[in-house]
């Protein structure tokens, strides 16, 4: 069974749960919209709860929210509003004003279980941000995308980050960018990969960190041009750091990200890290995840 959303052809998931959706760059931008719109066309069940406006590189800040002294992005609320709310044609898509873990921590606490009921949600999910969280990790501790889903992993939640290299901001009542819808149907495929492989759906208190190389006219515009890797977050200090999973002929390292990002082609990016230090995980874990999304895992042409 298919349903089609713009180009891309997305199977029903085999396992429908429920998702809590955060990001950094608002609650109207396009690429959070797209995400959505695609995993709920998925099957699941998703409960979108972002920041009100843009809250880019607030990183793990927490404070209550507070009724708004300006707009909402884009003018999807005025002044005065109320410190959270909701779309006017979906009680599922939110705003929460204030910083992203504090919205995903709303989601999670108050409206989550609104919509959902006594139920926890299954999945945490965070973006997809206009821009990676690359240069060999450095930016992922100051990234508030990943401060929402690493506070969603350190409640129970299982995370993951999607984070995209094409950094083109659009409205929500944009027409979807091509960035936007392929992200989108490259981060459910991810995600209905990781459900089908059943729960504990992650090691606890780990996140998943997602990049994808730029969405490209004519050389990476179709789904199937993209392959991913598994990647560490930062470089590996010799004698430091831990052994890692061995893949790829790495003689028990992993690529970074950055060396993946960096490399020409279509390539995503998949890290585990440690959802309370926003570090490497150990080998014993990645092996877990590597294991789970196996299916999707690709080296590098140079045999990394
Ligand atoms: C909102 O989510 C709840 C729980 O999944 C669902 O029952 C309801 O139909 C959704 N509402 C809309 C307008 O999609
Ligand atoms: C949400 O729940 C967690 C865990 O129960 C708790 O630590 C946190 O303070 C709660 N947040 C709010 C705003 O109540
Ligand atoms: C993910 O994409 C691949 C290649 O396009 C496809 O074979 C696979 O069935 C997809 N998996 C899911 C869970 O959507």
């Amino acid at each position: 069974m298919y349903l089609t959303l713009g180009l891309f052809i997305l199977p029903l998931a085999v396992n429908a749960v429920n998702i809590v959706l955060s990001n950094d760059d608002g609650w109207a931008d396009s690429n959070i919209r797209v995400l959505y719109r695609t995993l709920k066309a998925s099957g699941h069940a998703v409960l979108l709860t972002a920041p009100a406006i843009d809250q880019s590189g607030t990183g793990s800040s927490m404070s209550p929210p507070a009724s708004l002294e300006h707009q909402c992005q884009y003018h999807t609320c005025p002044f005065g509003s109320p410190a959270t709310g909701m779309w006017q044609t979906d009680p599922n898509i939110t705003y929460v004003n204030s910083f992203p873990a504090s919205a995903m921590d709303y989601g999670i606490n108050i409206s989550g279980p609104e919509r959902f009921g006594e139920k926890r949600p299954d999945l945490a999910i965070s973006g997809i941000n206009n821009g990676n969280t690359d240069n060999s990790g450095i930016a992922v501790p100051f990234s508030g995308t990943v401060g929402a889903a690493t506070h969603a992993s350190i409640l129970g939640i299982p995370s993951i980050v999607f984070s995209g290299q094409t950094n083109h901001r659009h409205a929500w009542k944009a027409i979807p960018p091509l960035h936007s819808r392929l992200y989108s149907a490259l981060a459910t495929n991810l995600t209905n990969t990781l459900l089908a492989s059943g729960p504990p759906y992650l090691p606890p208190k780990t996140f998943l960190n997602v990049n994808f190389a730029a969405a490209d006219p004519g050389l990476c515009d179709q789904e199937s041009n993209f392959r991913f890797v598994m990647t560490r977050l930062y470089p590996a200090f010799p004698g430091l750091s831990g052994k890692d999973i061995s893949v790829c002929g790495g003689d028990q390292r992993l690529v970074t990200e950055e060396k993946v990002l960096k490399t020409q082609g279509c390539w995503i990016s998949v890290s585990l890290g440690r959802a309370v230090t926003k570090r490497d995980a150990p080998m014993e874990e990645q092996k877990v995840v590597y294991e789970k999304l196996k299916s999707l895992f690709v080296c590098l042409p140079d045999g990394q």
